[in-house]
């Protein structure tokens, strides 16, 4: 069953990070519009997909954070990727097979996980977006931008970004994705997950019954102003000096303090141990702060950690939080 023409493929499939995310409206489909500045991170999980010693997708998972969820996301990754290419399904018969139609052979995944999961990184739609491009690989299909984009959307709001990765604005409910330059320098971030699995479902749905920002316009300008600036060649320092705008530029925060209760107060927290500020990602309950380097983020994690070993700092749900430091990464390294 094994076909000797299949290409293995690795993949990273990157954390993402949003710096801004405001709601706009409530659409009829009961999704909502948003304007978000997101950026791909060094931390990633590791997608590699080879050919199947069956007739049917496989997949293993390893790592920090398994979950159901993300074998579903990852297999639906390359059944979307074969609908896409209208190829068969490799458990049908083949002489049902209709000639000219692709062949898109059983692929056996295996995922390792290093991004908590329900934590508003993306991890799972970026595991998607990995094993929908990295079959079409395997296979050596070619998929137009436009189909590629189309399938993504399928997969969840947050895929589409992942085929585009760096710095991107991101519009409508996930659908529209404008690439930007990073800015220069490298800055370092910090991630601190409190152990608890956040629904951004849930999220949106307590936004829906009112846990809305005092003024949910002023968001929007943040995160449009942002893009601009970064179209325009922001640097390192200018990021930094906006980080307290930025944390502020989230309209998902009061729907995930009422999902996870606590999550709030410890921000503040972390501010005042950190000495500046932390925002939260998408849903939560990912808190992020901004520093000038990686060695500067990554002695920030180191005394964190030694706060939350010694009781000196609480965290909200069960048990430690998960602490990174991390970079971005600009399109061009970060998907391959
Ligand atoms: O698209 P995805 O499966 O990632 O979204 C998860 C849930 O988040 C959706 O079912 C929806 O309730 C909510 N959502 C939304 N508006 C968006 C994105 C997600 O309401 N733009």
């Amino acid at each position: 069953m094994r076909d000797p023409d299949l290409v293995p493929v690795v993949r990273l499939a990157p954390a993402k990070l949003n710096l801004t995310l405001a709601v706009i409206a409530r659409r009829d489909d009961g999704y909502h519009e948003l304007h978000s500045v997101m950026a791909t991170l060094a931390l990633a999980d590791r997608l590699s997909l080879a050919p199947s010693a069956t007739r049917a997708d496989t997949l293993h998972v390893t790592g920090a954070d398994t979950g159901p969820a993300e074998s579903d996301l990852v297999l639906r990754g390359i059944a979307e990727a074969r609908r896409a290419a209208g190829a068969a399904d490799p458990g049908d018969d083949p002489s049902s097979f209709a000639p000219g139609r692709p062949s898109a052979p059983a692929l056996a995944a295996r995922l390792e996980k290093r991004i908590p999961v329900a934590a508003g990184l993306a991890g799972g739609s970026s595991d998607a977006a990995a094993a929908m491009d990295g079959a079409l690989e395997a296979w050596a299909i070619d998929l137009d931008v436009d189909a590629r984009r189309a399938a993504a959307l399928r997969l969840g709001s947050d895929v589409p970004f992942f085929l585009v990765g760096g710095f991107a604005a991101v519009a409508g409910h996930g659908d529209r994705v404008t690439p930007l330059p990073s800015p220069r320098g490298e800055p370092g971030v910090l991630l601190v997950t409190p152990a608890i699995a956040v629904s951004t479902g849930a999220v949106f749905a307590a936004l829906d019954d009112g846990a809305r920002q005092p003024d949910p316009g002023a968001t929007r300008v943040s995160s449009v102003h942002l893009a601009q600036e970064l179209g325009q060649g922001l640097d390192t320092h200018g990021l930094l000096v906006r980080a307290g705008v930025l944390a502020q530029a989230n309209d998902l925060v009061l729907g995930a303090e009422v999902v996870a209760p606590g999550l709030r107060a410890f921000r503040r927290v972390l501010a005042r141990r950190l000495g500046r500020p932390v925002g939260q990602s998408g849903s939560g309950p990912t808190c992020w702060a901004l520093y000038a380097s990686l060695d500067e983020a990554t002695a920030a994690a180191a005394g964190l950690g030694r706060d939350l070993e010694a009781g000196t700092i609480e965290a909200p749900g069960d048990g430690r939080p998960f602490v990174a430091a991390t970079t971005f990464t600009t399109r061009e390294g970060g998907q391959p």
